[in-house]
Formats: C-alpha cells, sequence, structure tokens
C-alpha cells in the first residue's frame, strides 16, 4: 500500500462517509456541499457495509474516509479499510465506545495510513481538555474532580468518550503534581478520596453534547463548561481533521496535533 499522492489535486479530494444515514453522517454531508475543495465521493449506508463487494464498488474513487457509525459497525468498516488494495487511505474517525480490539484494529491501520481520531471533533472541546489538565496540575490534592455530561437520549455509549478524555486530561495533571495513584472512576463511592475522578451520564432529549467538570474544595469551586449548540460544529472539525491528513504521513492523530502542528 501507498500513501495518498500528495500531488493530488486539491479540487478532487472525494470523501467517503460511512454511516450516511445517520445524524452525524448527514450533518458531514451538508457539510462538505459547502466545503472549497473536498466533496463527497460516496455515501454508505448500514445495507452498503454489509455488503462489502457493494461497498469497495462505491468508494473505489475516494480518497479518504469519515467514520460516524457506531461501535457495532468497526469490524466492517476496518474490513472495507483493508480491502483498498492500492491505496492506503486516511481515515477520520468520531466513532465513540469503541472496545479494545477494535481500537487496536485503528492503531494497526495507522501505520499504513493517517487515522484522526477524536470523540470530539470540536475544538472549544480540545481546549477545555488542556484547561481540564491545567487546572487539576495546579489545584492538586485540594479539590475533587466531578465530571457531568448530557446528551439526547439516541446515544449508545456512556459516559460519552469526551467525558472519559476528559477524565483522563484530569488523571494526568493530577500526575504532574505528585498525585500517582489518580484514576478515572464511572461509579461513585463514598467516602471519595480527590485522587477519584468521578464521572457521571445524563441522557434525554436531543442534547447535543454538554460537559461540565467541577473542582470542588472546602471553601470554593471551580467550573468549566462546554455546550455544543449546533451539531455541525463536530462536522466541521471533521472537515477541518481531514484537510489536516492529507498533509501528513501515517500515524494516529488526535485534536491535539491541530494546536501542536
Ligand atoms: N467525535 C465527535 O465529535 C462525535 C460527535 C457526535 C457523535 N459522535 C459519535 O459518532 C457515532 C455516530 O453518532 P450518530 O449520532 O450519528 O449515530 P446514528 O445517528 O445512530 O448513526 C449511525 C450510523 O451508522 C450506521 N450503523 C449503525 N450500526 C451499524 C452497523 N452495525 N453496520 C453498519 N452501519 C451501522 C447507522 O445506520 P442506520 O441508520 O441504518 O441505523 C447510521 O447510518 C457515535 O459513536 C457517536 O458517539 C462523535
Amino acid at each position: 500500500m501507498t500513501p495518498i499522492s500528495a500531488e493530488r489535486d486539491a479540487q478532487s479530494i472525494q470523501v467517503a462517509v460511512l454511516g450516511s444515514t445517520g445524524r452525524m453522517g448527514r450533518e458531514v454531508t451538508k457539510a462538505l456541499e459547502a466545503h472549497p475543495f473536498l466533496s463527497l465521493g460516496a455515501a454508505l449506508d448500514r445495507s452498503d457495509l454489509q455488503n462489502l463487494l457493494v461497498a469497495q464498488k462505491k468508494v473505489e474513487r475516494c480518497d479518504l474516509f469519515i467514520d460516524f457509525t457506531t461501535m457495532s459497525a468497526q469490524e466492517r468498516v476496518m474490513q472495507l479499510l483493508y480491502g483498498q488494495s492500492d491505496t492506503a487511505r486516511p481515515l477520520i474517525t468520531g466513532v465513540t465506545g469503541l472496545k479494545e480490539s477494535a481500537q487496536n484494529e485503528l492503531l494497526r491501520y495507522a501505520n499504513l495510513a493517517p487515522v484522526f481520531q477524536a470523540s470530539n471533533f470540536s475544538i472549544g472541546v480540545a481546549l477545555l481538555k488542556r484547561l481540564a489538565a491545567l487546572a487539576a496540575e495546579s489545584l492538586g490534592d485540594h479539590f475533587d474532580a466531578e465530571i457531568f455530561e448530557l446528551h439526547h437520549r439516541h446515544k449508545l455509549d456512556a459516559p460519552s468518550g469526551t467525558a472519559l478524555s476528559l477524565a483522563e486530561a484530569v488523571v494526568r495533571g493530577k500526575q504532574l503534581a505528585g498525585d500517582q495513584r489518580a484514576i478515572v472512576k464511572t461509579e461513585a463511592t463514598t467516602p471519595r478520596n480527590s485522587s477519584e475522578v468521578h464521572l457521571s451520564a445524563g441522557r434525554g432529549g436531543g442534547v447535543f453534547g454538554d460537559h461540565s467538570l467541577f473542582f470542588l474544595g472546602e471553601h470554593e469551586r471551580l467550573e468549566l463548561k462546554h455546550a455544543a449548540i449546533d451539531r455541525a460544529v463536530f462536522a466541521s472539525g471533521a472537515l477541518r481533521a481531514a484537510e489536516w491528513c492529507l498533509e501528513r504521513p501515517p500515524g494516529h492523530y488526535q485534536m491535539d496535533h491541530l494546536w501542536d502542528h
């Protein structure tokens, strides 16, 4: 397998959207209509993915994949990616709740092509994670960290991938402050200790995604909060990641790379 040609005419970048009938798939398709040089090369729904020959035919002329299926589709998605005999094509994936085996498959594919993975493509959430780590490091063990997330009633996984990565950012901050026992807990225990970063999830209505992080001290409380006010934020972030990947060698990339490079 060879990497995508760097000399390819930017006007002709064709995107295959996996999970095209879903909430995010539809949003990405809409965003592609307005994009200056990425365009919809193929829209694959559940039935396409169930028939690999059909799926392979549809993506034949596509340059990269954007995946917003769900965790249960991952085996099929990987079969489709590996089925491309000539070129390993970049993958931008926003699917959350992946099992360890599916995550390992993604990392393996990242040896062949750029894989950009984000549980949340919002730039605001990417910044929130940085602030979370900084706050945890600065506040140390005098503050307890509690994360609350809210999503629409259809979401399959809980807590959200974003809440988990926010919790991991807090753990990293605590470790930098010297707390090597810092861990993420999805079930609250009492009495709690400040090494535990607690997560709680709520589901209902049409909420696109709200995340709040509290640092609770004895006499004060700090709250960091992000709310997605339109699903379009995730689609435009995914397209931004796609543009970024066109210039990159194989590797596993995340939102932080958008800041660092
Ligand atoms: N990274 C981010 O910024 C971000 C933002 C929002 C959501 N997400 C994540 O993105 C994923 C999709 O979210 P969504 O709200 O768009 O979900 P959704 O509305 O349920 O759409 C999922 C899509 O995948 C298809 N699909 C589901 N299971 C499949 C299977 N086993 N085989 C083949 N196709 C299958 C669905 O087909 P049918 O229509 O036939 O069911 C649909 O087209 C979730 O993991 C969600 O957590 C990420």
